[in-house]
């Protein structure tokens, strides 16, 4: 997969991929990421890449000439995508993680300061994306999430694909709590089934888990997962999770 990033501050997309999983899946060239500066397809001698909004106001716009520019010099074919990362756009979310993952060139148009002169989008045909409902400083921390997202979800990028599969999100649950050694840490024990050994057992306990934590802490997605399951044996499970028997109902059953 390859990112090309237009940004004004190259040093902050190439500074944060050199860490960690990023930093390897660059080293091992399973995504390539290079980065075009606006600045240095400026025509005029002080290097401007901004200027003040037409009909007035605060801030300062990037003009099109050095974007334009930049985002023409990036070769590209029939399978390239373009985002043009903005508060406006899409929310970017995991299922866009995992849609991207499959295709082999994204580019990522960076904002500053006031944003875009409105005809960069326009000329690059470019798609806008948010990575939600706040506002930041510039488009760099959102393409860095984007990259990182993105490249969790491509064949080789972690140590096994399925750990990706499980992420919250994945399939519309967040995932199930995990624990690791000791097995009891100052009177904390870890949930006595996940010593059983019996893998059928610590799947379907992981499966309710899920359902309950997404249940408490995001009610929104399991009334979407509720709606498109068709699963009996989840159903089942959703059923007993949001309506657990009473001590009543035990005794009438
Ligand atoms: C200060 S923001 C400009 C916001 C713009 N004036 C508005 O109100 O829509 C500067 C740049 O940061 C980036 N940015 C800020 N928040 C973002 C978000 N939530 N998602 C994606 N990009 C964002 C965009 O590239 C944007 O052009």
């Amino acid at each position: 997969m390859k990112f090309d990033v237009i940004t004004l501050f190259p040093n902050m997309i190439k500074d944060a991929c050199s860490h960690s999983m990023l930093s390897r899946a660059l080293n091992t060239g399973i995504i390539s990421i290079n980065t075009i500066n606006p600045r240095d397809y400026t025509l005029d001698k002080h290097k401007k890449v901004d200027d003040t909004p037409y009909g007035g106001g605060a801030g300062m716009v990037l003009m099109c000439q050095p974007y334009f520019d930049a985002f023409d010099s990036i070769q590209k074919d029939e399978h390239t995508e373009v985002f043009l990362l903005s508060p406006q756009g899409q929310k970017f979310e995991q299922t866009t993680a995992c849609e991207l993952s499959e295709k082999k060139h994204i580019i990522l148009i960076c904002g500053h300061y006031e944003g875009f002169d409105e005809r960069i989008k326009i000329y690059t045909k470019a798609k806008e994306i948010s990575i939600g409902d706040f506002v930041l400083t510039g488009g760099e921390l959102p393409a860095l999430c984007i990259i990182d997202a993105v490249s969790r979800n491509i064949e080789g990028f972690l140590g096994k694909i399925e750990s990706a599969k499980k992420d919250s999100f994945s399939d519309g649950l967040l995932e199930h709590p995990q624990y690791t050694k000791p097995r009891e840490f100052r009177g904390l024990n870890v949930p006595e089934i996940l010593f059983s050994g019996n893998h059928s057992k610590i799947d379907e306990w992981r499966r309710r888990q899920q359902l309950l934590v997404t249940a408490r802490k995001r009610p929104d997605l399991i009334a979407k997962f509720k709606k498109n399951c068709n699963n009996s044996k989840d159903l089942k499970l959703l059923n007993e999770v949001l309506f657990p028997k009473t001590e009543y109902d035990r005794n009438v059953d």
